[in-house]
């Protein structure tokens, strides 16, 4: 009786699975797929590509499978794209079909489940918070209410390297003081405040908590369990950590009181609160999306632009000649002049160029089925855009692996970083691009302007380059670049 019982158990399960397997064949044959490497049963293609899909490991298989294919990441679809074309398709042409974001386990925790901004799915909460934030941060208006503090700050850290006898001897690591500047960059805008040194106990515990927060987001083992669902109990310890870091954010982003005489983007966000279009999670995501989105990216660039600099003293030169020549000598550079100062704007364009902060841009989501490049993209897809291979194929651009900002003033000299070109998204483009583009390239301009001018940046001694030129972003390091007196 028994047998006979389990006898037919086992043969309803078989038909069941039967039945399942051809419904799911059915409904794949819906779908035509874009190309990939074929995937294995649970894992997907997580065994063959491996846990790093950095922008280079992409832009490898963009070369074998196409200018768009598909990885199986779990239950996960991972579209890559790496043509300007499709580029703009995504981003520009279906930008509504394709202007979400993926959610995550961490970054739900981080964010409220998309009460941000950055990581918000496209929709009514997400135009709210760029409206909201846009009139604070990202006009013409704020760069002008705020150039002189960047202005003050670089010549603060170009006075405190100066006092540091052993920078022109043995080196001096700048990353430590930039980073204290580009704080103070963000926090003149945001709570109206700066911090006086590196030891401040308030920046010390930010910084910790950025770090910490950057960590658990980039950790590998995240990225297993969100994959691959049968690891997620593994997170938990990761989650406990993760609301603690938040839990001890909320204290961090109090304002400060001392200064009330202009409204800061505190002051605007609060009156946001209070006229009820956002709630308090709002303004701390807010906060949040600030710190995680724009200090870390702007002094990656710095320093990237610093370490070419230090790898070219030829283009290092030749820029200083452009600042003696156009403001004259000794005529510290200031936000306006930036204008006038192509090669500087050369400089910066191909350190964005060849050292994105973001290869892959924020990833992208489409919430429903949809079409790209001729293939069926399944709803909630992850789409990546290799920004990074647009800006470097071989295909597109003269010798790509060259330094050279020479091009911006030569065969690509109608380029821009504002996503003009979709072979140089930087900042991506079109409704989820980066709206600090325009406090970004000015903070850029006026630090290594005034670091070319007073200085010059050589590597370390011993050696013949910069140490991180080896490294690919976005990792940390510690740049030991020597800054020498300017005569
Ligand atoms: C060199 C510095 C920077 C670079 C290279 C950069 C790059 C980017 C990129 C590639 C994206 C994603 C675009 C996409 O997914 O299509 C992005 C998004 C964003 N960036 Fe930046 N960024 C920089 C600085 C800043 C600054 C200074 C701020 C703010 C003050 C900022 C705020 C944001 C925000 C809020 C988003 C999300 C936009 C959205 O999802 O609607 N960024 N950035």
């Amino acid at each position: 009786m028994d047998l006979l019982f389990l006898e037919k158990l086992l043969l309803s399960l078989f038909f069941t699975i039967l039945l399942a397997i051809l419904i799911s064949k059915l409904r794949g044959k819906r779908f035509k797929l874009p190309p990939g490497p074929i995937p294995a049963p649970i894992f997907g293609n997580w065994l063959q590509v491996g846990d790093d899909l950095n922008h280079r490991n992409l832009s490898d298989l963009a070369c074998k499978y196409g200018d768009i294919f598909l990885l199986r990441m779990d239950q996960r679809n991972l579209v890559v794209v790496s043509s300007p074309d499709l580029a703009k398709e995504v981003l520009h042409t279906q930008g509504v079909e394709f202007g979400s974001r993926t959610r995550y386990v961490v970054f739900d925790i981080f964010t409220g489940k998309g009460q941000d901004m950055v990581f918000t799915v496209y929709g009514e909460h997400w135009r709210k918070m760029r409206r909201i934030m846009t009139v604070p941060f990202f006009t013409n208006k704020v760069v002008q209410q705020y150039r002189f503090g960047w202005e003050e700050e670089i010549a603060r850290v170009v006075d405190d390297v100066k006092k540091i006898p052993e920078a022109s001897t043995t080196g001096f690591v700048l990353r430590k003081r930039l980073q204290l500047m580009m704080y103070n960059n963000m926090y003149w805008i945001m709570f109206d405040r700066r911090f006086e040194s590196e030891d401040d106990p308030l920046f010390v515990r930010l910084k910790t908590l950025n770090e910490e927060r950057s960590r658990l987001a980039q950790s590998f083992e995240y990225n297993y369990g969100d994959f691959i669902p049968i690891l997620r109990p593994f997170l938990r310890g990761y989650l406990k950590i993760c609301k603690k870091v938040k839990e001890r954010r909320k204290l961090a982003s109090t304002k400060s009181t001392d200064n009330n005489a202009l409204k800061c983007a505190i002051d605007h966000i609060l009156d946001a609160q209070q006229k009820g279009e956002i709630n308090e999670d709002n303004v701390l995501y807010i906060v949040e999306n600030i710190n995680v989105a724009a200090i870390e990216t702007t002094l990656w660039s710095i320093e990237w632009g610093i370490a070419e600099l230090v790898n070219h003293p030829e283009i290092q030169q030749r820029l200083r000649n452009e600042l003696d020549t156009v403001l004259g000598p000794g005529v510290q550079i200031t936000e306006p002049d930036t204008h006038k100062l192509p090669y500087l704007q050369a400089v910066i364009k191909e350190t964005l160029r060849l050292r994105m902060a973001i290869p892959l841009l924020v990833p992208h989501m489409n919430l429903h089925d949809a079409k790209l490049g001729g293939f069926d993209i399944p709803a909630e897809s992850k789409i990546l855009v290799n920004a990074w291979w647009l800006a470097n194929n071989p295909a597109n651009w003269k010798n790509p692996q060259d330094f050279r900002p020479e091009r911006f003033l030569e065969e690509e000299a109608k380029v821009e970083a504002n996503g003009n070109d979709f072979r140089y998204l930087p900042f991506g483009v079109g409704r989820r691009s980066c709206p600090g583009i325009i406090l970004a390239l000015p903070i850029l301009g006026i630090t290594l302007g005034r670091l070319v001018q007073n200085f010059e940046l050589l590597p370390p001694p011993g050696h013949s380059n910069s140490t991180i030129i080896s490294s690919t972003p976005p990792l940390y390091h510690d740049s030991t670049i020597i800054p020498w007196r300017h005569n």
